[in-house]
Formats: C-alpha cells, structure tokens, sequence
C-alpha cells in the first residue's frame, strides 16, 4: 500500500530514543535523559501571555500563509539588527517550526535528481527531507582533522552539474561546531562560483558561546544574501519546541514559492503561535535570552570538563553553538558489558541505558558511527549525576573486562 518514498522513510530515531527514555521514567525507573533537542527552560511569560491573549480576543481564525505582517516583519528586522543579516517582511515566510521551512525550501528549489551537499555529521532530518523532495543527498564526510567542518576544497570536489544546493548547518546539530564569518565566506564563494543556492539552518544562530563567533550566511553581502535561504525559528531560542514556529528568509520567488506550497498543504502557522512569537520578539527583554545562554555556556562547560576525564570517551572539537556534545566512543570497543561486547556506539548507548540509565543518542543516525550526541540542557546537578553514572559504568565494565581476562 505504502508509496516507495514512505516505505523507505525511517522513524526518527532520535525521537524514538527520547520516547523510550520518557517511557522508562513514566514507568518509575530513575532515567537522567540526556537525548533531549529542546531546552528545559520554561517558555518566556511574553510569548504564554500573547498566546492567551489571542485566544481570550478571539484571534483564532486563518491568518495568510505566510504568516501575519507584524510577525514577518519582526523577524525581518531582527535578522537585520542582530544578525545584520538585511532582509524585509515580505522575505519572511512564517512556517510550523525551521523543520517545515526547510522541507519546504527543498522542494521549492528541487527538481527531481538535483543534488544537495550536506556534511556529515548531519541532523537526522536533512538527507530524509533531501530525498522526500526528490533530490539526492551527497554527503561530505567530516571529521576532527578539519574540527567537523566542511573546507572549500572538499565542497568544490562533490559539485557535480546535478548540484543545486549547499547545505550549511551552523551551529550545527550534533556536533555543535559553529562556522567563522571568514569560514563561511570561503563555502559561499564556492557555492556562489557554481551557481548555486545556500540553504543556511540557523536555528541555533542565538545560542552561540563565543562572544562574535557566530555569523549569518546572508550578512556576508548583498550577493551572498541574494542565493541564500536562510531558516531560523522560536523552538531553540525561545525555548518554544511545542509552538511550533519557524521562518524562512530568501529572495521573493523562493518564499512566493513556499508560500503557495504551504497554503496547498497546511496553510500558516497556527494563529495562537504566531502572536505568542511576536509577543515574545517584540516584549521579551534582551537580558533574558543572555540569561539563557549564560546557564547553558556554565552547562556546557560543566559537561566538556567532565567528559575529558572520562576514559574511552573523547571531544575532539569543543562545541561552541547550539546545546550538545559529540563524544567519540571507540574507547570503550572491547568493554564486555553481561556477555555482550561493546562494538559500536549504539551498543554503547544501549548499554549505558540498561546499566546506568542514562539515555544519550548513538551518532550512526547522524552518520557518525562511533559517536554519541549528549545534550547539556539539563541542571548542573542532573549533568553531574550522569556524568558519576557513566563513569561508574566505565569502571564497573573495564573491571568485569580484567575479572574475564583472568578465568
Ligand atoms: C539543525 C536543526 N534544524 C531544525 C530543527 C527544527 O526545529 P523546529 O522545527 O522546532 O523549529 C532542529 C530541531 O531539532 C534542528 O536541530
């Protein structure tokens, strides 16, 4: 019954792992989770007050596709001031959450067979969204040699005359790696020497730990901005993952091209969303979003320390953006855990799960085979706890390995 492309479309496994970790604390088990894409913080009151509001004045009906004007143009002019990424209202598509703007991005610039690069490791979602769009992933393999990031060079050896886009993830989601202003110019010279257009995945664009690490691909110029998609949303920011609001900002076509996409499938965002996201860019005072990336840097920091005295476990590259750590985990291959030896990182994180509950993401999904994802949203306490498990496991798994070695 199932068309090929449904048939062949997995469940996303990071969404099923952070189910399986909620199942076993609902069932009462002391799971720490640390699978989790979303920040524990509370949403801001601005965005739950404009959210009340709408329903309570009746604002509860259709709004255009492409979102409602004063929404479209505080984003716009939030790109323009703290991204200095120029755009104007009408650039602005309001979408349900950066997800739905990218897929939709894909098939507004897709024809059947166009290929898309993406660097590995890459979110979950990417190459699915790729493919359901009808082109073709071609995956650029990345690696701590280059501190995951793609360079020019290898960008330039996968164009292909089927090359359509560029695919930029920064800060990225594993590895949390964030591309440098003079970094990013290098990929759009490519990009833009080939003819061809950046999709730039900026959701974790405000969550950067580096005071002026972080650059918009569409503030490198006029030019730059011109053959750039750029996507962003409330979700990471906001801590709003269940309003669901995203935007995409690009040349007029492309979002005209959205927008009917989007009215021919599931119309705008939802209305209650909408004016709970411009409540929250128009009120929300700027020391509060630095409030937020300051608890997560001291998150971050907690968990990178920790991670370094673990044995079998490496960082390769520090992450500087977004709320996660991509640990190597090879270390600990050979480690026999009751019978069954640990040959990958999924058995890793199996492992880790049923003898210490703590639930990370195994990276094979990522296309990172021997690494983990673990996610710094969580408190200082709960990062220490888990921390204290996996080593205890560790070194409860390295002494059942020598006792074995023995007999
Ligand atoms: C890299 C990346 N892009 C986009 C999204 C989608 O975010 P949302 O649809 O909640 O705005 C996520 C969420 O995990 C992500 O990690």
């Amino acid at each position: 019954m199932l068309s090929r492309r449904a048939a062949q479309l997995p469940p996303s496994s990071t969404a099923a792992l952070d189910a399986h970790a909620k199942q076993l604390a609902a069932e009462g088990v002391d799971v720490i989770n640390l699978t989790s894409g979303e920040l524990a913080f509370p949403t801001p009151r601005e965005a739950s007050d404009g959210g009340i509001t709408a329903i309570t004045d009746g604002r509860t009906r259709y709004t255009a596709v492409a979102g409602i004007p004063p929404l479209r143009q505080a984003v716009a002019e939030r790109l323009t001031r703290a991204w200095r990424a120029p755009y104007a209202g009408e650039e602005i598509i309001i979408t349900n959450g950066a997800k739905q703007a990218l897929a939709n991005a894909f098939v507004a610039l897709l024809d059947p067979g166009d290929e898309v690069i993406i660097q590995a490791p890459y979110w979950v979602s990417f190459p699915h969204m790729v493919t359901l769009a009808g082109g073709t992933p071609v995956i650029l393999p990345t690696g701590p040699g280059t501190g995951f990031k793609m360079t020019p060079r290898a960008v330039a050896e996968r164009i292909t005359p089927r090359t359509k886009v560029l695919l930029v993830n920064s800060p990225s989601n594993p590895t949390g790696v964030v591309y440098d202003r003079r970094e990013l110019a290098a990929l759009a010279e490519v990009a833009l020497g080939a003819g061809l257009t950046i999709v730039s995945d900026e959701v974790y664009g405000d969550l950067v730990y580096q005071e002026g690490l972080f650059a918009a691909t569409a503030s490198l110029g006029p030019e730059v901005r011109a053959a750039t998609v750029t996507v962003g949303g409330l979700s990471k920011t906001f801590a709003m993952t269940g309003w669901r609001v995203g935007y995409a900002a690009g040349p007029k076509p492309v979002i005209s091209a959205m927008a009917a996409l989007q009215g021919h499938t599931t119309s705008a965002a939802s209305t209650i969303s909408q004016h709970a996201a411009l409540a929250v860019l128009l009120d929300e005072p700027a020391a509060e979003l630095d409030a937020r990336r300051a608890e997560l840097d001291g998150r971050r920091r907690a968990l990178c320390a920790g991670l370094a005295g673990l044995p079998g476990l490496r960082l390769d590259v520090e992450p500087l953006g977004a709320f996660f750590a991509f640990a190597e985990v090879s270390g600990t291959y050979g480690l026999a855990w009751q019978g069954e030896t640990i040959r990958s990182a999924a058995d890793f994180a199996r492992h880790l799960l049923s003898a210490a509950r703590v639930a990370v993401v195994p990276g094979a999904d990522f296309g990172a085979p021997d690494h983990v994802r673990i996610s710094y949203v969580d408190s200082p306490q709960v990062i220490g706890e888990a921390l204290a498990r996996i080593r205890a496991f560790l070194t409860e798994a390295a002494r059942a390995n020598v006792g074995a070695a023995r007999h």
